[in-house]
């Protein structure tokens, strides 16, 4: 399948399908120069990269391997692109390929837009939630102390080749982790797919390579439509962060050790689907049934921080001083909307009436006390 992602002069195709690294053509008809690096991590080097490497066969090629884990999008691994880049004696038509998950697609992004002020750029995601979401639409960026994707650019790949045959090898989380953004899409506009999830929970837990292959297609279609409205996101985009401001929140309460991302987007869109049904703007049994289908998944929907010290937090991550916060929140399936003025108070009492769950830890410890989406 080729979706395409309309962005004029910087349109590019996103191919999924299976086994789609075998045919070496695919990556080397989107490579214009005789330089490649490969990023990618420890985990995925062993599974994917002599495939890669087969399919480059005839050009110059070096790879640079990070230890897997956010720990690594950080500027020093993006220092030991530059050196590697560097070394192959890449020019301004070298190609940057990154191999694996969100990690290296922004890590390897971030070099790509850098190097001799930006050079091509493949993304192969192989994980679920690179597939649905971060190869897609050109947002790169390391990690700071002071926050998370606090340096980034904006750069498009020219092509994302999603391989699903690849997700064979990924972790059970991990993949439940892809399915919460995977979800997102049927809330934020889309309550047919939303419909469809739930008539395939089974054959997506079990995951049936064509059940997968049309989640991602569906996913992949509404950011692609989405990023080419609102590339920059001064309006439409924003509504991709459904729940993901309560998500980073809990994110930061655990340290980043508590949830993988995608289990505190379930959780945070949990949250922001009963704050709507709080405020009178999205029936209750929208909320139920999305908590339900998240819950479906093997996904979380509840955390046990007080609320008042998840609202604290979200106050100090987005720096107001003012009395309201600007959240993504939902007229029910398939509605999302901007709302500037919700009140802290309102948070609170939602949260409070939601029911008890899991335990995030008590420490309220930052390790990024600013997150950019
Ligand atoms: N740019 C964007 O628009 C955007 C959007 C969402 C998230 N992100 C970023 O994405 C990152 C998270 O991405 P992620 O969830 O893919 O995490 P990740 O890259 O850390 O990958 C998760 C784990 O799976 C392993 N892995 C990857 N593919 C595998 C495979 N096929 N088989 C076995 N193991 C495999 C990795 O080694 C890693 O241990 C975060 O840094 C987040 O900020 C960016």
């Amino acid at each position: 399948m080729r979706l395409d992602v309309q962005l004029g002069d910087r349109a590019y195709p996103i191919l999924i399908g299976t086994d789609l690294l075998r045919v070496t053509g695919h990556l080397r008809e989107a490579i214009a120069g005789k330089q490649v690096l490969i990023l990618t991590d420890e985990n995925v080097a062993p599974l994917y990269l002599q495939a890669v490497l087969a399919a480059l066969d005839g050009l110059r090629t070096s790879t640079v391997t990070i230890a897997a884990g956010e720990a690594s999008k950080t500027l020093a691994n993006a220092e030991r692109v530059f050196d590697a880049l560097a070394a192959l004696g890449a020019q301004r038509n070298a190609c940057l390929i990154a191999l694996g998950g969100g990690v290296v697609g922004d890590l390897g992004g971030f070099a790509a837009a850098l190097w001799m002020r930006g050079i091509d750029f493949i993304q192969i995601p192989t994980t679920l939630l690179a597939m649905v979401d971060s190869s897609v639409g050109g947002k790169t960026a390391v990690n700071l102390a002071h926050g998370k994707n606090l340096v980034g650019a904006f750069w498009q790949p020219r092509r994302v080749i999603a391989d699903i045959a690849t997700l064979s090898t990924l972790p059970d989380r991990e993949y439940r982790a892809g399915l919460a953004e995977v979800v997102k899409y049927g809330a934020i506009c889309d309550g047919a797919f939303l419909t469809w999830l739930e008539d395939n929970t089974n054959a997506l837990n079990d995951r049936s390579t064509s059940a997968i292959a049309h989640a991602v297609l569906r996913s992949c279609q509404h950011k692609a439509q989405i990023v080419a409205r609102d590339e920059r996101e001064t309006g439409e985009r924003a509504l991709l962060n459904f729940g993901h401001t309560f998500g980073h929140t809990l994110e930061t309460l655990g340290r980043y050790q508590t949830w993988l991302h995608g289990e505190a987007v379930a959780i945070g869109m949990t949250m922001a689907a009963q704050l709507s049904a709080h405020l009178g703007m999205a029936p209750q049994g929208d909320a139920q049934r999305l908590a339900t289908l998240l819950r479906q998944f093997g996904l979380p929907t509840t955390a046990s921080e007080s609320a008042h010290s998840i609202v604290e937090l979200m106050r100090l991550d987005k720096k107001t001083l003012s009395d309201v916060l600007r959240l993504i929140l939902w007229r029910g399936v398939g509605r999302a909307e901007i709302v500037e003025n919700v009140a802290p108070a309102d948070i609170i009492a939602s949260l409070q009436n939601a029911a008890n769950g899991p335990a995030v830890p008590a420490s309220a410890t930052t390790l990024f006390s600013r997150v950019l989406d």
